[in-house]
């Protein structure tokens, strides 16, 4: 594997990905490891701009538009960012092809060909080295959702959907070697730990 990964953190809402990319981003920092930190959607001017309109609350794309807005956003932060750092630098990424086949298809029914198809589009040879699923109780999607307070239009839907979504992801990750299952209602600081040693055996 090469030292300069593209590291992926994937889980619903909640789940405690971004507080673990953080962290990750964090101690990189401190250990003067060259890395870029990217959201999706977001990441790049262009994909941050698309992102102000899927998560808008006063947006109302049908989910063939938040799908194809989505890919947009994406093929900006491939084009910018991941081709011009893939293997110079570590690629940190909040959430990426994986959230588009748990939300867009597990939870929203579009046909995963299509996704997969365009991915592939958008792609080309470039490919996550591992990624970190972040898992989360129904009970503690509830409290952390509850605690949210400026929840964006993708923050609202019901539990069912959530709950399809995660296992969307699990699905994915079953039986994957580049897979990595932190179950976030356990202690947090061990899990910060379990994935710190986890990155740091693959950089070093
Ligand atoms: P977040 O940045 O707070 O995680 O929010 C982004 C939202 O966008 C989250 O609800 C998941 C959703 N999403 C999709 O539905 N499909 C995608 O392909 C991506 C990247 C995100």
């Amino acid at each position: 594997m090469s030292k300069n990964p593209i590291i992926v953190f994937e889980g619903i809402e909640g789940s405690g990905k971004t507080t673990h990319i953080n962290s990750v981003a964090k101690y990189l920092k401190r250990r003067k490891f060259s890395f870029i930190k990217i959201r999706e959607p977001g990441g790049s001017k262009n994909s941050e701009l698309i992102r102000k309109l899927i998560l808008n609350n006063k947006s109302t794309f049908n989910k063939k538009t938040d799908l194809l807005l989505y890919l947009a956003a994406r093929s900006e932060n491939i084009e910018n960012l991941i081709k011009k750092n893939h293997n110079k630098k570590i690629i940190l990424i909040d959430r990426f092809i994986d959230s588009t086949i748990s939300y867009q298809h597990y939870g929203m029914g579009i046909k995963k060909e299509i996704i997969n198809k365009i991915n592939e589009f958008l792609l080309g040879k470039i490919k996550p080295s591992f990624t970190i699923l972040n898992t989360v109780s129904k009970k503690n999607l509830i409290k952390r959702l509850k605690l949210r307070k400026n929840k964006n239009r993708y923050d609202k839907f019901n539990y069912n959907f959530y709950t399809k979504v995660q296992n969307g992801f699990l699905k994915i990750a079953r039986n994957r070697k580049n897979y990595f299952v932190i179950n976030s209602d356990k202690d947090i600081q061990s899990n910060k730990k379990k994935i710190l040693n986890l990155i740091i055996k693959k950089i070093s």
